[in-house]
Order: structure tokens, then sequence, then C-alpha cells
């Protein structure tokens, strides 16, 4: 069996091993030191966002957030309905109600109309939700010249969760600086890693400070340990850090490579029938972070899940796309706006392997398992209405 291709492996390839090494011998070998503070540094400076806090995970980021903004039982917080449960998660840590929102076609991330929508049904209602949480969907930004219109006509704050978008652009600004404050993931799979972690960006200082404080335990000063706040051990470590800084540091080789797989794929599936990729929206650059393709079963003969399988077999891992969060039996609960395009996201599309280790050959191999699968298909229905007229 062939080496497994895997959807998004880490690749080190930079100086990452000599920063960790770096850190290892410094001693600091805690969640504080001069790689956390650098890595916030050089973060900021990338993101164009003045402050940031290097947090254990984009989780952990995300909740600071909600955290930050005050948001308690009973409160309702607005999220992307198609994204990972992560995104949605920290809402419920809180105690709080998500109310999911469906994607639009052209992007696929959360529909502006439908936010306006909600937030003015809302409005009539008398209860308006505390925060918007907007996802940008492997490594495209959400449309946030309509998103933060719609939501400061009602006050209500945007967090964007930029977790899968490092590097990607909006109208020529950075991914995570839309909103109130953003959130990044260094996670194993992300275009850039920590191995597991995460970064708070934000303009607003006391919003980073208070994340710091929070991530530490909530110790209040004093020369004991004193807590008038419940804390959260949610400090990313000074050695991962490291790993962060040296990826940083060619994560614009890392999102070239990743769009060449995506022309790659683009150049060599868009002529069969039946086989569409996420657009791409004209208002930004998306980090390709995974390449993302959309089968209709009636034109290709196959479906998604039939194309997984294959891949499979040949030892190359490809996942669905996001189950919407709607569909969630854990948010079943929840009210949603839409869903039906989201619906359809999930139930059609296939995010192929995208790694930026992957050689011509490991492309090549790819594409033609795909491709078979859509010449086996019209087999099956040519010998299928054979058959049939012979009947
Ligand atoms: C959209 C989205 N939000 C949040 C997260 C959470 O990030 P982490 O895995 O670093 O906690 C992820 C990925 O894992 C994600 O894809």
């Amino acid at each position: 069996m062939p080496k497994r291709i895997y959807l998004s492996p880490p690749h080190l390839d930079g100086r990452e091993r000599e920063l960790l090494l770096e850190a290892y011998d410094s001693n600091w070998i805690t969640t504080l030191g001069p790689q956390v503070d650098a890595f916030e540094r050089e973060i900021s400076a990338r993101t164009g966002v003045s402050h940031a806090a290097a947090a254990v995970s984009g989780t952990a980021a995300l909740h600071l957030a909600l955290l930050n903004l005050g948001i308690e039982r009973g409160d309702e917080v607005i999220c992307s309905t198609l994204t990972f449960s992560a995104s949605a998660n920290p809402i419920i840590y809180c105690g709080a109600v998500p109310v999911f929102i469906d994607s639009d076609h052209e992007t696929w991330n959360m529909d502006p109309a439908l936010l306006a929508e909600e937030l003015e049904d809302c409005s009539r209602r008398g209860k308006l939700p505390k925060a918007v949480i907007a996802v940008d969907l492997y490594g495209q930004c959400a449309d946030y010249d309509r998103i933060l219109a719609a939501a400061s006509q009602y006050g209500v704050p945007v967090i964007e969760d930029a977790a899968e978008a490092m590097g990607a652009t909006y109208r020529g600004r950075s991914a995570g600086a839309f909103g109130v404050m953003g959130v990044l993931s260094f996670n194993g799979n992300k275009i850039i890693t920590t191995s597991g972690g995460g970064m708070l960006l934000s303009g607003k200082k006391s919003y980073v400070d208070n994340a710091k404080f929070l991530s530490t335990q909530a110790r209040d000063p004093a020369p004991y340990y004193l807590h008038s706040h419940i804390g959260y051990n949610y400090r990313l470590s000074n050695i991962l850090a490291a790993l962060g800084r040296g990826q940083l540091e060619h994560l614009d080789a890392i999102i070239a490579k990743r769009r060449t797989i995506n022309k790659y794929y683009r150049d060599a599936l868009s002529d069969i029938p039946g086989v569409t990729f996420m657009p791409e929206a004209a208002y930004g650059r998306s980090n390709c972070w995974l390449t993302c393709i959309m089968i209709d079963p009636k034109l290709f003969g196959a479906s998604n899940e039939d194309i997984r399988l294959a891949l499979e077999e040949e030892n190359i891992e490809s996942r669905r796309t996001w189950k919407p969060m709607h569909q969630q039996p854990v948010f079943a609960h929840c009210r949603v706006r839409g869903g039906t395009v989201a619906d359809e996201i999930f139930s059609r599309g296939l995010c192929l392997p995208s790694g930026t280790g992957l050689k011509e050959a490991d492309l090549e191999r790819i594409v033609k398992i795909v491709r078979n699968v859509a010449v086996h298909a019209a087999h099956s229905l040519t010998n299928l209405s054979q058959l049939r007229t012979s009947e």
C-alpha cells in the first residue's frame, strides 16, 4: 500500500527546529516566555492588529473573546451554521444559546442578508443577540463590509473566527482583523501550526489584557494568590510558540503552495460534468487552506461519498465538508435562519488533500482516482441502459 496521503498534515521545513531548540535551551519551559511574546508581536505585525494574546487553542481564544463581551447564561449568540463545532461550542461554555445563520452560495460563508433579517426579527422581539461569530470558511473571509454593517445597525459586536484563514485577505486587510476581536487557530491541520494553539487579536488593548489575565488563572495583583474572577489555564506554551514563529516565517510560501494545489485541481477536474469548486469571492484572496469540490451526482454519475471511499481505498484521506451545526444532534434545540445552502454544501461537498507537502505525483494520483470514479459511473450507466434496452 502506498504511503498514506493525509488531508492537511503539518509541514515544517523552515527554522522551526532551530527555534524550538532555542526555547528548550532557554529553559522557558512554561506558558510564558520570550517566544510567546515574540510570537504575539509577529502575529500582530503580520495581521495588522495591534494586540494579540496567544492561547492553547483557537477554541480557547474564542471562549476568551466571548468572556470579554460578558456573554452569560441565557444570552443568544449568532454563529455561522456551516463550520466546525469549535466555532459554536464556546457559546455553550458560557451558558448562552447559539442561533445559526445559513451560508450564501457565492462564498459559502455567513449570508449577510440572512444575518440582517435575523437581527431585525430579534430587535422586533426585544431580545438582541450579544454577539455574532462570523466564520472564514476553508480559508476565505466572510463579507465583512456587509456583516459589520448589519451588526452595527443594532450595536451587536462581531467576532471573526479566522481559525482556518490565517494569511487570507479581505479587501487588502488580513483575516483576523475584522470585528471587535479575531481568532486564529494553529491546530496541527491548519495553515500554520504549533501542534495545538490559537491567538486572540484585537485593536482594543483591554480585551487582550483581560484575555491574558483570564487565561493565566485570573490572578489578581497581590503578594499571594488572590482571585476575584474564575480563571482558565489557556495560555500557549513557550515551546509551542517557538514552533509557530518558525512556521510564520514561511507563511507566504505555504499559501502560495496551497493556492497552486487549488489551481492544479481546478485545471485537472473542472471539465468533468458535475464537478464544481468552492467559489473564490472577488473581494479577497483565500489562503486555500482546503480545496473543496461539489459533486452533482446526476451529472457526475456518483456521489462525493463514492469519491471519498475510492480515495480511501488508495490510502488517501479526504473529508466531507462540514455538517452544518443546525443538523448536529447537540444543537438540535437551536434556532436557524435558512439552512438549505449549508445543507447542500454538506451533502455534495468534499475536501481534497491540500497539504503543502503534496508532490506533483501525489496530485496526479488523486486526480486520476477522482476521474476514474466518473468513468466507472459512466460505464455502469451505459451497461444499465444497454441491459434495459435488451430486456
Ligand atoms: C472554523 C474553526 N473554528 C475554530 C476552530 C478551533 O480551533 P482549535 O482546533 O485551535 O481549537 C477550528 C479548528 O479546529 C475551526 O476550523
